[in-house]
């Protein structure tokens, strides 16, 4: 299966989806990184390893900037999108156009602490366990049906960093098994 992955800064788990898509048993291609951020450091990291990665800024305008992202996957004849850190809402309009075929990766246990604050919340919840969740993505943020999760235990004198760190680490191994799921369902629904 031909595979998109986006991001939007440092690229940890973009790095272990093409680790994965390296290993001669993998059923999947890793085509093309897009960023919406010139700065970011998973742009040159996708690039040191051979794949392709193009930054298309977000501007103001979602419709747009959609649009420039859904002509680079059709010619690149892309199969389905992995969401590594992408930052950005995708509109509706996009996602139903990729039922099933996106999926992303997000720190928490959802469907608690979803958005961009996630590791916070848990914090500020006093949550004794937290984790991590893969799932399909929807119009609706961080709703889609859920695919895998990983716990990890909230220590007393955790902060923000070192649990993220924490659940960094699950995401790692978790995302690539995920990965390589969605893309052998699709390749056998061919
Ligand atoms: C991850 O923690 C992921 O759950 C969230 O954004 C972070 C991206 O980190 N959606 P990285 O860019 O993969 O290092």
């Amino acid at each position: 299966a031909n595979v998109a992955v986006f991001i939007s800064g440092t690229g940890s788990n973009m790095i272990n989806l093409i680790n994965q898509a390296s290993n001669p048993s993998s059923h999947c291609t890793i085509r093309l990184v897009i960023c919406n951020k010139p700065e970011a450091k998973g742009l040159e990291r996708a690039r040191e390893r051979g794949i392709e990665a193009i930054c298309i800024p977000h501007g103001d305008d979602r419709h747009v900037f959609e649009n420039k992202i859904y002509q680079e996957l059709i010619k690149r004849d892309i199969d389905f999108i992995c969401l590594a850190g992408f930052m950005r809402i995708l509109t509706g309009e996009f996602t139903q156009k990729w039922v099933n075929r996106i999926i992303n990766i997000h720190p928490s246990l959802l469907p608690s602490f979803k958005g961009k604050d996630a590791v916070k919340l848990a914090l500020e919840a006093g949550v004794k366990v937290t984790g991590c969740t893969a799932h399909f993505v929807s119009e609706e943020v961080d709703a889609g049906k859920i695919i895998a999760q990983e716990v990890v235990a909230v220590e007393d004198n955790d902060d923000e960093k070192t649990l993220h760190t924490k659940i960094q680490e699950k995401e790692h191994s978790m995302f690539p098994k995920v990965m390589e799921i969605v893309a052998k369902s699709i390749v056998f629904s061919i």
